[in-house]
């Protein structure tokens, strides 16, 4: 809750008889700067007194005591409008950032509460489509979110590392090497095999049993399954990993806990299950009854006796209770699975837990591509006829793209000569930012157009606003100073960039209470386009002049917005280069 909030609300709740939390809850911002900071409305103060709200307002600007942090409470209309005095407004927010930059912004609301969060999740043994980056980036967003507001932070991948899949490329392993023995495996001979698994299934209808027997091997723990079992996933994950690292998003050894991982856990979730009477026999499966919340029923064991998707996921929340006792248990998984998880939920409460409603489902829309992003293939075509899109193909491309860019705009030697490793940090930055750029339950339509316009609302635009100012600070050359000149700076574009400032931390609040990190990309694209405007206003206003101490000033408050930028920037996983 920013201070001065917190200021106003304490001044006016002994004058209207309300707590201060309520008459926080109430303040507003007025519509324009000028008619003040932050009001109270009172309206319902009228209603109770019964008389009309403007004399309300007018009698309470004459009672209150004002403190030195305001310069002036004003009845505007039904309103009582507080002025914030400008240099307590600057040491406040550009001072806080520089005085103590670790923590700006931070909080220390969730210390002593531990949140799961469980993202990325993919089904491996084959390449990451590009799809995937959804769950990965709003996942690491939200866990270093977390963090930053205190909370202790646990990762969890849930790989889709067991089913029928795994059968099918054993099949094409064992005639590959019956060709050429000795073949290496890696990620992308995986999908070779697998493609070429699915093209002679086409043809041989046998395929699918010797597929499933396979599998049946893999599950009764046949050991030459269960090695080649070990080797496509050991391989997965390192390709996984190179790709995360990538991403600058990195989970704990323990993390990939996947569905392989709750094999061997499933007879006791089946057993409290069953102890709490919730198993029923349907065509010859044993399912949840679900019908009286209006869902299908929640299928436990198929008539095979075989678990499931739902089975296993029973499995590994009670591990997750378990192990983490966590006061929140996020899974940021796409919005098709929506039905899964309340089925997953509500079973989890009929079995007695009260933590199922603890457990949330994050959910989030499509990555849709434009007409021509890539070719005629569409993110989401199939990868059994080849033609899903990776992940790593769409970053090599953004980066390539980012190279001609950076060298096209390049002013500096020092630019060109860091091309590669900034095009990297651009393109993916690009790529990553999309995933920002609406609410999550949103699709997101994806063109380069967007994603790497440097003037437009995209990651390469905050980027570029960064280096911006590393560069102006690098050309002063001097140290930015938490007690600067703030009575220097005025004037009500500077204003604003203070009040920007000072919604900051309310802004990563807000953001870990919807699950929503787009607020604060948001937030860094309006704080980048205030000061940008000012910046290239060089009639009216210079950062940089022959008047020392006033540049100081402006100095520091160039510091604290990069502060801010790379804070932000470095929450939803991008690097804030130090040119561009
Ligand atoms: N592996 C699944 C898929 O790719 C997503 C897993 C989601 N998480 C879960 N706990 N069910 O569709």
């Amino acid at each position: 809750m920013t201070w001065y909030r917190i200021l106003a609300a304490e001044t006016l709740a002994p004058l209207v008889g309300k707590s201060v939390a309520a008459v926080q809850e109430e303040l507003v911002r007025p519509p324009k700067s000028e008619m003040g900071d932050i009001g109270f409305p009172c309206f319902q103060l009228a209603k109770e007194r019964k008389s009309p709200p403007a004399g309300i307002a007018r009698e309470l600007a004459e009672r209150l005591a004002l403190p030195p942090a305001f310069t002036q409470a004003k009845a505007v209309g039904p309103y009582i409008n507080f002025f914030l005095e400008p240099v307590r407004l600057a040491a406040e927010t550009a001072g806080a950032a520089l005085a103590d930059p670790a923590h700006w912004g931070k909080s220390n609301a969730g210390a002593g509460k531990t949140v799961v969060v469980e993202y990325s999740s993919p089904n491996i043994a084959k390449p990451l489509g590009v799809h995937h980056i959804r769950s990965t980036m709003l996942g690491a967003a939200l866990a270093r979110l977390y963090r930053a507001r205190g909370w202790k932070v646990e990762e969890i991948n849930y790989l889709g590392d067991w089913g029928t899949t795994f059968g099918q490329l054993m099949v094409a392993y064992k005639r590959k090497e019956a060709e050429t023995p000795d073949q290496p495996v890696d990620v992308h001979s995986l999908l070779q095999l697998y493609l070429r698994y699915h093209a002679e299934a086409e043809e041989d209808g046998n395929l699918a049993d010797e597929a499933r027997a396979w599998f049946k091997r893999l599950e009764d723990g046949d050991p030459e399954a269960k090695r080649l079992w070990s080797i496509f996933r050991d391989e997965s994950v390192q390709a996984l990993q190179r790709l995360y690292a990538r991403l600058n998003v990195h989970f704990p050894e323990e993390g990939y806990r996947g569905e392989a991982f709750f094999n061997n856990r499933m007879d006791a979730t089946i057993g409290h299950l069953r102890a709490k009477g919730l198993l029923w026999e349907s065509e010859g499966a044993q399912v949840v009854d679900l019908d009286a919340w209006g869902m299908p029923p929640c299928i436990i064991l198929k008539s095979d006796g075989a678990t499931i998707y739902a089975t296993r996921d029973l499995a590994s929340a009670e591990y997750r209770h378990q192990t983490y006792r966590f006061d929140k248990s996020l899974y940021v998984v796409a919005n098709q699975q929506e039905l899964h998880f309340r089925q997953l939920f509500k079973t989890l409460e009929l079995m007695g837990y009260e933590w199922a409603g603890k457990c949330e489902h994050v959910k989030f829309g499509m990555l849709a591509f434009g007409p021509g992003v890539f070719g005629e293939s569409a993110a989401t075509g199939s990868t059994r006829k080849g033609r899903v899109v990776f992940l790593e193909d769409v970053l090599d491309r953004a980066v390539e793209k980012a190279q001609a860019l950076i060298a096209e705009n390049a002013r500096t030697d020092e630019v060109r000569m860091s091309v590669g490793r900034l095009a990297e940090q651009v393109g993916v930055g690009a790529v990553v930012f999309s995933e920002f750029t609406q609410r999550r339950t949103k699709d997101v339509s994806f063109t380069w157009e967007k994603a790497l316009n440097l003037h437009g609302d995209s990651g390469p635009y905050l980027q570029y606003t960064h280096a911006r100012l590393s560069s102006m600070l690098r050309r002063w050359g001097g140290v930015p100073n938490a007690g600067a000149p703030w009575e220097l700076l005025a004037g009500p574009a500077i204003r604003e960039i203070f009040l920007k400032l000072a919604e900051y931390d309310d802004v990563l609040a807000g953001a870990e209470k919807e699950n929503e990190p787009s607020l604060v990309a948001t937030y860094l694209l309006e704080l980048s386009a205030q000061f940008n405007r000012l910046y290239t206003d060089k009639e009216n206003h210079r950062f940089l002049s022959a008047d020392e101490l006033k540049t100081s000033a402006h100095m520091a408050l160039a510091e604290a917005i990069r502060l801010t930028l790379a804070g932000g920037l470095e929450l939803l996983g991008l690097a804030a280069p130090e040119a561009m």
